[in-house]
């Protein structure tokens, strides 16, 4: 392709200067070069929250927001949530493509054998109040596992950071199903084998007394389901939370317990839970109208409704709509669910959220289903979790293999005090000023 370039003047100097454009950007360091003089330390681009920068080139996820439209790997969500599982779904976000039969056992079997957890990493959990909310208990046991598995460390070395990636997918639902036994005062579950990534997910979760846990087949399903459709979301603030820790080269079990701390805020993965709460809140459907004008003044935010990206539908909104009959046919319609469809309807026609293309985001319709399958409302950002790390691990080992890569360290337009000398200390030693 033609070489192209972008011919900018600075009006200060009236020099002109050519730069390249590539992928559709231009590289901020040609900005440098642009000075009013030798001792200028030259152009930078500003851009708080990363709008409009490209931070790294990346074949993982591709999000065209304008058309609503989702790609892993170049194929879409809906495709692979409707013929594939989680697992597969993981393998192809982490290896490019999907697995071949023997591929896919040994993927399986592998991070299927790596679901236990060492039993000291139990005692530590213990540790935690009865009330710790499970994305606290998550984020500081990912970061513990670290202190169990040195070896991590070794990121330079491919096995080590496929033994992490097993390690890691294998061990965050077992964790996951601590935090919330831990939160209901019940042992915790040991991992069975015998089932599937999420059929034992929902055992170490609500196995009792029985010998042996059957998860229901329909909401085993619904679950993997909403763990491929969280999988991966290209450089959300918890992807590139992932990305900025591990560019300084730590091991994947703290940038993995970073990611989580960046995904349990409220406007990112913590948004399913605020969305439970919102409707908690808003009590019965004829109150919507009188939310909807809270939210229109400023006053409250419509939780799962806007997103970065997304100036259209977000695709697995709609998927999960679909999933939601399926679930509620076997556990009964849950009543916030009328309450979601008609802020949906009510904002969909309303000029405020039309004019600033707010459509519901992944979290409007998770938390409802999350709720009719019994978990409890704090699980939620853990559940986004679970279907994350392997969008996590997938970002991170391409940041590692990009050769473009550099320790994440932005810079800053510095607005405080210019050099000034430190008031005197007249009369006074400095330890007694000190102290
Ligand atoms: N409710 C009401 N108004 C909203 C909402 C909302 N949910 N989202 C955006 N707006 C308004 C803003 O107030 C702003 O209005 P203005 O132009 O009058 O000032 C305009 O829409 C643009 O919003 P920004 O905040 O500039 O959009 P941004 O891209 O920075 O934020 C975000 C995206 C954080 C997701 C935002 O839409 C939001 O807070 N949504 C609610 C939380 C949520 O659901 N988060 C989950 C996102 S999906 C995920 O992370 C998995």
């Amino acid at each position: 392709m033609e070489k192209q370039f972008l011919t900018v003047t600075d009006e200060r100097t009236g020099k002109t200067y050519r730069l390249p454009i590539q992928n559709g950007t231009v590289n901020t360091m040609d900005l440098r070069q642009i000075k009013t003089d030798p001792d200028d330390f030259g152009l930078m681009g500003y851009d708080p929250g990363y709008k409009n920068t490209a931070s790294c080139k990346s074949s993982i996820t591709f999000i065209d927001g304008e058309r609503g439209i989702l790609l892993y790997r170049g194929y879409p969500i809906d495709q692979i949530a409707e013929n594939y599982n989680f697992l597969e779904t993981a393998y192809l976000i982490i290896n490019g493509e999907f697995p071949t039969g023997a591929e896919y056992d040994k993927w399986s079997w592998n991070i299927t054998h790596h679901t236990m957890l060492h039993e000291n990493i139990k005692k530590f959990m213990e540790g935690f109040r009865y009330d710790a909310h499970p994305m606290g208990i998550l984020i500081s046991t990912l970061a513990a596992l670290s202190t169990f598995y040195p070896d991590s460390r070794n990121i330079e070395d491919p096995e080590s950071r496929r033994l992490q990636i097993y390690r890691l997918l294998g061990k965050v639902p077992t964790i996951a199903a601590a935090a919330y036994r831990h939160s209901m005062g019940l042992p915790y579950n040991y991992p069975d084998n015998t089932l599937s990534y999420t059929g034992n997910f929902l055992n170490m979760l609500f196995k009792m007394t029985e010998p042996k846990y059957e998860p229901n087949p329909v909401l085993e399903k619904a679950l993997d389901t909403l763990f491929i459709l969280h999988a991966d979301h290209e450089q959300n603030c918890s992807a590139s939370t992932m990305r900025g820790v591990g560019s300084s080269h730590s091991d994947p079990f703290c940038a993995v317990a970073a990611a989580a701390a960046a995904l349990y805020g409220p406007l990112h993965g913590g948004a399913n839970e605020m969305v439970l709460r919102m409707l908690k809140e808003i009590g019965s459907k004829d109150k919507v109208g009188a939310y909807i004008k809270r939210v229109k003044a400023g006053e409250v935010l419509l939780m799962g409704f806007g997103h970065r990206v997304y100036k259209n539908y977000d695709p697995r909104a709609r998927i999960i709509k679909n999933i939601a009959d399926q679930v509620f046919d076997v556990t009964g319609r849950n009543p916030m669910l009328d309450i979601a469809l008609e802020l949906e309807r009510i904002a969909l026609e309303d000029e405020y959220f039309v004019e600033r293309k707010l459509y519901p985001n992944v979290d409007f319709y998770s938390g409802i289903i999350y709720q009719a399958m019994g978990f409890p409302v704090a699980l939620y950002p853990v559940l986004f979790a679970i279907g994350r790390t392997a969008g996590w691990l997938a970002q991170w080992e391409e940041m590692l293999l990009d050769p473009d890569q550099k320790i994440h360290r932005p810079r800053q337009i510095y607005i405080g005090k210019t050099h000034r000398d430190v008031p005197r200390l007249k009369g006074k030693k400095k330890s007694e000023a000190m102290a």
